[in-house]
């Protein structure tokens, strides 16, 4: 029990360690806040800030948590729950829209095995909608992570996950 518990420290204590670093290769001022929840969700495998990533980071920028709280929840681009490796944002504005995006999620529905909102058992891919990511004449567009994939159709859609399943093998 004693070295789980020395355990449980340690991994706690390398976390504040990991989080300050990087607000200190950042900058230690309020107006970095969305560049550093960036690179702090960045480096985790699942995509998203934990509640305890959001206290340190509150603590060290001297902002509010509950402010803190607000911007990682507020933009879609971070988030405070857990997702996929890959997060599949599905673009539901109206360019997209009227192009089928709902077709379009259907088919990574049946991709990937899970409803939107849902991470697949492997913790690969994860499906969300999203507002426009600046790609409405590729429309229907959807984001993995960084990545623009357009003029999406079934095929495309099947091949697409294909290639990134391959890519963890
Ligand atoms: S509306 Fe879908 S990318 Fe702009």
């Amino acid at each position: 029990m004693a070295a789980k518990n020395v355990k449980e420290g340690e991994v706690a204590m390398n976390m504040d360690k990991r989080i300050i670093k990087i607000i200190e290769k950042i900058g230690k001022t309020s107006d970095k806040l969305i560049e550093i929840l960036l690179e702090v969700q960045k480096q985790s495998d699942e995509n998203y800030i934990t509640e305890k990533e959001l206290k340190i980071i509150s603590k060290e920028l001297r902002i509010p948590l509950s402010k803190v709280y607000g911007v990682a929840s507020f933009y879609s681009m971070l988030s405070t729950k857990k997702r996929g490796k890959y997060v599949v944002q599905i673009c539901n504005s109206a360019p997209c829209y009227v192009k089928n995006s709902k077709e379009v999620a259907k088919f990574f529905e049946a991709a990937l095995g899970i409803k939107m909102g849902e991470i697949t058992e492997d913790g690969l891919f994860s499906l969300e909608f999203t507002s426009c990511i600046g790609a409405c004449d590729l429309a229907p567009a959807v984001k993995i992570n960084e990545e623009i994939y357009g003029n999406l159709d079934r095929d495309k859609i099947y091949k697409i996950i294909d290639s990134l399943r391959k890519e963890e093998k």
